[in-house]
This record gives structure tokens, C-alpha cells and sequence, in this order.
């Protein structure tokens, strides 16, 4: 990797690693999403993909009362994790694991409950519905947000924004995708403003004013910043372009 690339990295994940959450998503949302799983076991087995520094895997610590496989392929979040909840006392309940959200080595049929807010765009999510279909007992439910778009014709900055996000689509495609897999919708809703904000853009721009100090005359650290930042003030002024769909499936 070239040396500035490297370095472009590294303050990424300085930006990004502290954060409350790296993705758009609240309690709220989680708690609307785990409300549509009604037929859920009391104790039951839960899997959270691309957990991140584990946002959402203490919201479903609170909403459940079984035990969550919490897995991410960023290390220092899974160290994060394991940290906070060593200090919480969750130790017998979530379990972090360093694994590819891309390669499952899980047993058939071991989960009733399998999540992901934010991570499923790195495999897609017909691979995902696909790989994870063995590994989710049947009749038991799937629950992951998936960015999409709300509006035709987005303007270059904001298609620019979601080139990793290959085949990113409406709601109505990922309703297509879960149409055409062996998963049956129980419902889906956008996530609302504040997700994007309250423990996620809010607490980045924050982090960024934080790193533009600690990098006062450092013209590339502070170009770097400068096209992180892109991302919230995009969000301002086009939000109504994208947003975040939470989509609630069961295997049939
Ligand atoms: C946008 S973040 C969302 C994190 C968290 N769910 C949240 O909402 O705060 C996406 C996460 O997916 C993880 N990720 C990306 N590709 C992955 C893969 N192939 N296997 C496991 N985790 C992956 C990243 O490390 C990152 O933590």
C-alpha cells in the first residue's frame, strides 16, 4: 500500500475506531426491529455480523435476554468490545470474535436470531441471505439495515459516496432480493433522522474538530480530515437521496 494510502487509513480508523457507533442506527431502531422478531425463544441465540465496536450488541444484550455471537474483522473493535464487556460484567453473555462475516464456520441451525446493522453491504445481501440461510434455524429471523437509495438521480458527490456499496439499490430491490431467497419479509422501515446523527455523525464531527487540533500544520492529516468530513456535511444537505432501511426477514 503506498505510504500516503497507509496514512489515509490509519487516520480513517482514527477518526472512526472511538466512535459510539460506526454506522447510522439507535436503541430505538433495534428495539422496533427486535419487537417485529415475535416469536422468539426466551433465551435465544444470537448472532451479530459486522458488530463494529459492539453499538448495537449491547441494544440487543438489553433487548434479549440470551447469549450473542458478536463478529467483526477489525480487531482493535473487537479488543474495544471485549473490553467494555469485561467492565460490564456481560462475559458469559457476548462472546467477540475477530471472523469474516463472508466465510460463516458456524454449526446449521444454531441461531434463532441473526443481525447486522450496517456491515451486510461488504458481502451483499443475497450472498449474505444465502450464507447465512443454513446457519439460522427454521422459522427463525434475520434483521440487518441496508443502505439504499430514495430518490432517482443522485447527485455525483453522494454516488461517488456509495461506490463500495455495489449494487446498492431502492428498498423496493432489496424487497425483490428477499422475494427471490428463502426468507420471508415480516417487515421493513427506514431508520429514522437522529440515527444518523445522535451516536454517530454528531460524535464524528466532534472526533474530526478533536484531530484537526491535534494535527495543526500537517497539510495531508488535515486534507484527510477535510474529505472525511465530507461524509456528515453530505448527509445535511442530501439526505433525502439515501437513507438506511431496517429489514426484519424469517427463514420460511
Ligand atoms: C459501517 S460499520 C458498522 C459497525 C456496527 N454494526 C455499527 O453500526 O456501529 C461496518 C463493520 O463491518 C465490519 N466488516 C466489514 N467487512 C467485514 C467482513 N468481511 N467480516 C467481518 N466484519 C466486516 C467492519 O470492520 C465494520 O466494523
Amino acid at each position: 500500500m503506498a505510504e500516503s494510502t497507509e496514512r489515509m487509513e490509519r487516520l480513517f480508523f482514527e477518526v472512526f475506531e472511538p466512535l459510539p457507533r460506526q454506522g447510522p442506527g439507535s436503541r430505538s431502531s433495534a428495539k422496533r426491529a427486535r419487537d417485529l422478531c415475535a416469536e422468539l425463544p426466551p433465551s435465544p441465540a444470537v448472532l451479530d455480523l459486522g458488530c463494529g465496536a459492539g453499538a448495537q450488541t449491547f441494544h440487543l444484550a438489553d433487548l434479549t435476554t440470551g447469549t450473542i455471537t458478536a463478529i467483526d474483522n477489525h480487531a482493535p473493535n473487537i479488543e474495544r468490545l471485549r473490553a467494555e464487556v469485561t467492565e460490564r460484567g456481560l462475559g458469559e453473555w457476548i462472546h467477540p470474535l475477530v471472523a469474516d462475516i463472508g466465510k460463516p464456520e458456524h454449526e446449521p441451525a444454531s441461531f434463532d436470531l441473526i443481525w447486522s446493522e450496517g456491515a451486510l453491504y461488504n458481502i451483499g445481501i443475497e450472498e449474505a441471505l444465502r450464507l447465512y440461510h443454513p446457519v439460522i434455524k427454521p422459522g427463525s429471523y434475520f434483521a440487518f439495515t441496508e443502505a439504499v437509495w430514495r430518490k432517482k438521480d443522485p447527485p455525483p458527490e453522494v454516488k461517488a459516496a456509495f461506490e463500495d456499496y455495489a449494487g446498492m439499490g431502492s428498498a423496493r430491490d432489496v424487497l425483490a432480493k428477499i422475494k427471490a431467497s428463502d426468507f420471508s419479509l415480516v417487515d421493513h422501515f427506514t431508520l429514522p433522522y437522529e440515527d444518523w446523527w445522535g451516536d454517530f455523525y454528531t460524535p464524528m464531527e466532534r472526533r474530526i474538530e478533536e484531530l484537526r487540533g491535534k494535527y495543526v500544520g500537517d497539510a495531508e492529516a488535515l486534507a484527510a480530515l477535510d474529505e472525511i468530513a465530507r461524509e456528515p456535511e453530505m448527509h445535511r444537505r442530501h439526505s433525502d437521496y439515501y437513507g438506511y432501511e431496517f429489514f426484519v426477514v424469517r427463514r420460511d
